[in-house]
């Protein structure tokens, strides 16, 4: 299966596993591709984790996905509360056994235990907590003793290394950890493409705050999260925040706001902003005997921090983006006749091409030439990122495909360019062509991007 947002660039597809064993739909992991190649989502991480980065007094770790907390849940009943709190309500329709969660289906179904599936009149059972972590074994041996989970959050990690950091760094509150790594759960159903994967990629922050900061701290980082999204050119129509109610706050929360983003589907979570308390880092330190305290200079005393946590999934972020940037334009041919412009209008910061060169054609005396520029393009330093050479095809096929992966900037090199040193640039978004010297490309490129 592959989804094509344009004829000649699959932008994602799922990886070969799936096609070849089947039955496993929605466990794969799925590749951004060809047109988004290698470094799409490193690139959002990193403007994200930049942004943030910079923005927190932070810095970013990387703990084990083996989940070292839950695996001491079932002995001593949990740190984190995971273990405990992290299911989903399961149904179940007795003749198709189909399976739902329950609160993903209408209530009207649920009311009269309805199956959803079209065709299907059986009737669904008893709603049942499933749940949602995946376990394993450390070590050769499968007793009580090895169990481990795969984590469910990257957050758990930074807790239990808080005062590693605390102590090597000397960071002063407010400060932040940040961490971006896979995390996994044991969905009951997948779906809606890379949106819910039992596998998946996030990004969090703990942002440790004095107790009494927190609420004014949380709000700034919802306005702040906003923010990145709509700087990123998500059309703010299409963006909204919602507060959890009561009921639907996790375990550890006092109070929740997710980002949610209109989906060709519905509304769906894409970051959800919660004030975690000192919940993690109390229940951590009962549970292990090592004290998760900060020491504040001021007051002499010592305090645990209130958490504020940003937790971000990068597919569904990377799922919105492209939604968001696709478009379509009728435009004329040359030869008079409509034709549709397929262009992804991604913000030059996370556009995975930003540059191709191009030279008109694939020609001896052009190609030293438009070599030489893709050097001195490429090598620049003031130009980061991903600069494309591509000879193939004709140049207006060319400028298309750059459209649909959403490369910012053409640079064209034809026959005058050997005579007047200068090139085209052409833009993705206007179309616009200029003549430029060759001599300024760096610093015009770095400019426009
Ligand atoms: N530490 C907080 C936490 O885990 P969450 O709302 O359960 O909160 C955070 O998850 C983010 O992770 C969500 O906003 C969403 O973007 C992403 N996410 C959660 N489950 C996912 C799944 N099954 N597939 C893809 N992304 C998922």
């Amino acid at each position: 299966m592959t989804i094509n947002f344009s004829s000649t660039n699959d932008i994602i597809v799922p990886t070969n596993n799936n096609e070849t064993y089947r039955g496993l739909d929605g466990d794969d992991v799925y590749i951004i591709s060809n047109a988004i190649p290698n470094n799409s989502l490193i690139t959002i991480i990193d403007t994200n984790g930049q942004n943030i980065i910079q923005l927190t007094n932070g810095l970013e770790i990387s703990s084990s996905r083996f989940s070292q907390d839950s695996s001491r849940i079932e002995l001593s009943n949990g740190a984190s509360g995971h273990l405990e709190s992290f299911t989903d309500p399961l149904i179940e329709c007795k003749t198709c056994n189909k399976r739902y969660r329950e609160d993903h289906i209408d209530s009207e179904l649920i009311l009269t235990k309805t199956c959803p599936e079209p065709g299907c009149d059986g009737k669904l059972g008893e709603a049942r907590m499933f749940h949602l972590m995946f376990k394993t074994f450390m070590g050769p041996v499968e007793d009580e003793a090895a169990i481990v989970y795969l984590r469910p959050e990257t957050a758990q990690g930074i807790f239990v290394n808080f005062n590693n950091v605390v102590t090597s760094t000397r960071k002063k509150l407010p400060f932040g950890i940040a961490q971006i790594g896979k995390a996994f759960r044991n969905e009951i159903t997948t779906g809606n493409f890379i949106f819910r994967t039992r596998e998946f990629e996030m990004m969090e922050i703990e942002y440790f705050v004095k107790p009494g900061d927190d609420e004014k701290i949380h709000q700034q980082w919802i306005d702040d999260c906003m923010k990145w999204y709509e700087s990123m050119g998500i059309n703010p129509s299409n963006l909204r925040i919602r507060e959890h109610d009561k009921d639907e706050l996790s375990h550890y929360a006092k109070s929740t706001f997710d980002i949610e983003y209109h989906f060709p589907w519905g509304w769906g979570e894409i970051q959800g902003i919660a004030n975690r308390t000192d919940f993690d880092l109390k229940s951590h330190s009962e549970m292990s005997g090592e004290k998760l305290t900060y020491f504040d200079d001021q007051t002499q005393e010592h305090l645990t921090p209130y958490v504020i946590e940003p937790s971000c999934g990068v597919d569904r972020a990377v799922m919105a983006l492209l939604i968001d940037a696709y478009s379509e334009e009728t435009t004329v041919q040359a030869n008079g006749k409509p034709d549709t412009r397929v262009l992804l209008k991604l913000h030059p910061s996370i556009a995975p091409v930003k540059v191709a060169i191009l030279p008109l054609s694939r020609n001896d005396k052009l190609a030293p030439l438009a070599r030489e520029i893709y050097d001195q393009v490429r090598k620049s330093s003031l130009i980061s990122g991903n600069v494309q050479f591509d000879d193939s095809q004709s140049i207006g096929r060319r400028y298309r495909r750059q459209d649909e992966i959403g490369t910012p900037l053409c640079i064209t090199v034809d026959f005058d360019s050997l005579e007047d040193n200068m090139v085209t640039i052409r833009e993705r978004d206007s179309m616009a062509q200029t003549r430029i010297l060759i001599s300024e490309l760096p610093e015009i490129i770095s400019k426009k991007l």
